[in-house]
């Protein structure tokens, strides 16, 4: 198959290396991609986010599936105007995507499904805010409505804080204020065509940039699969009393999901409840779940990009388990410092880096962003997979360079 995958991170790095691991051989080339995805396959310099050139580039290429990684050109339209043109794409219109791009959207959706949610309120004035604080008490979490790269989240102990955090979004639009929501979380994907799905294998993600969930949000620190203390039940539920109901109410809107429907859930003593949705692979999530998969990739994207995935039995996940480990530059995720060396890349064993924000110049890999690369290791339990996984990390060298030191390690015995 000829795929064209938008994007630029260790997800699309990670995607990008599940497809040609196939066995079957596929001619892929990304857009914009970056130096890691760069050594693997061709990329091309275009803006994934503008339709018009993206469209064209299908089109001159007999490109067959377009897989959009990350969730700016989903926002934008691309996959509405490729559809348009009867190209296959895996990821949804800009209406669908709204489930992402608009936390009020989603819980529309949510309430007219009966998809179980925490309570919230959207507020447009400070004044609304700091009554909804006040309403819900602490901890506190106030988000900024529409998309914000995972910065848009303030979950806190501290009053101040919270409205502070309410203040400065404010500024942009309305902010929701959330009932706090205790309990382990899990990313679940689910694969929808816009009538059925069909589900990946569980994956935690670490979203704090510290040890122990200390400090600030960030994109996702580190992140494993699958997740051994999940009740057995629990794919079936979430496919039952949240992904098909979802699918079905944007279906009956006239806004079919068709992509990957991120679930962002958490278990709570009261049962499962979601905090929020995606319209895309999650990152670092996608770097340790594929690893994982054992059914062809591309069969099941572009199943579901062309509406066949009721005729698709269940994805199949090796026994190995997965761990990911995430390299950030100095200062991430406030200000973080970029165009610094990253060396050691060459020298690391037994496991994949996916890079996300690294350029080659003169023949050495330069940090570019606040998230750098993904270290992933597989193996047969955690505790053999975090030894691989931190032994690569103690190999790479970024100065200031930063990255935690828990991950997984609640299931390694
Ligand atoms: P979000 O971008 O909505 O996924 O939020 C980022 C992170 O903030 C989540 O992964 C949770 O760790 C935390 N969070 C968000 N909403 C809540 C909530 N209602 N209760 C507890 N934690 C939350
Ligand atoms: N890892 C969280 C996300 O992709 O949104």
């Amino acid at each position: 198959m000829r795929i064209l995958v938008l994007g630029s991170g260790a997800r699309e790095h990670a995607i990008v290396t599940s497809l040609l691991a196939e066995a079957s051989a596929h001619e892929i080339t990304a857009a914009p991609g970056n130096a890691g995805i760069a050594a693997v396959v061709p990329i091309v310099a275009l803006d994934p986010t503008r339709k018009d050139v993206v469209t064209e580039y299908a089109l001159d290429n007999d490109i067959e599936l377009v897989i959009i990684g990350p969730e700016a050109p989903l926002v934008a339209g691309v996959a509405d105007a490729l559809r348009q043109r009867g190209i296959a794409v895996f990821g949804p219109g800009k209406a669908a995507a709204a489930l992402e791009g608009s936390k009020t959207f989603a819980k529309r959706i949510m309430d007219a499904a009966g998809v179980p949610t925490g309570a919230a309120t959207r507020a447009g004035t400070l004044e609304e805010a700091v009554g909804a604080i006040d309403e819900y008490g602490a901890p506190y979490v106030v988000k900024a409505d529409g998309l914000a790269a995972g910065k848009g989240v303030l979950v806190t102990p501290d009053r101040d804080a919270a409205i502070a955090h309410a203040s400065f979004w404010l500024a942009q639009g309305p902010v929701l204020v959330e009932e706090y929501l205790a309990g382990q979380e899990v990313s679940l994907f689910l694969l929808s065509d816009g009538h059925t799905v069909l589900p990946l294998s569980p994956a935690q993600d670490y979203k704090r940039i510290f040890d122990g969930d200390e400090g600030p949000n960030t994109g996702g620190m580190g992140a494993y699969s699958p997740l051994p203390w999940l009740d057995e039940g629990f794919v079936d539920e979430v496919i039952d009393t949240i992904a098909l109901p979802t699918v079905r109410q944007l279906a009956s809107e006239r806004t079919p999901f068709i992509g990957l429907l991120y679930c962002g859930l958490i278990v709570t003593r009261k049962g499962i409840r979601v905090i929020e949705f995606n319209a895309r692979f999650g990152d670092p999530e996608t770097q340790v779940v594929l690893p994982r998969l054992i059914t062809p990739l591309s069969g099941l994207l572009h199943a579901a990009a062309t509406g066949e995935l009721g005729s698709m039995p269940r994805p199949e996940f090796s026994d190995e388990v997965a761990v990911t480990v995430v390299l950030a530059s100095e200062g991430y995720p406030d200000d973080p410092v970029t165009g610094r060396v990253i060396s050691g890349l060459d020298e690391v064993r037994d496991v994949t880096v996916a890079h996300a924000a690294t350029a080659l110049v003169d023949g050495k890999y330069v940090a570019t962003g606040g998230r750098v690369l993904s270290v992933v290791a597989t193996g047969p339990d955690f505790a053999s997979a975090r030894g691989k996984a931190y032994a690569a990390l103690e190999t790479i060298h970024l100065e200031g360079g930063q990255y935690r030191t828990d991950i997984a390690l609640r299931v390694a015995e």
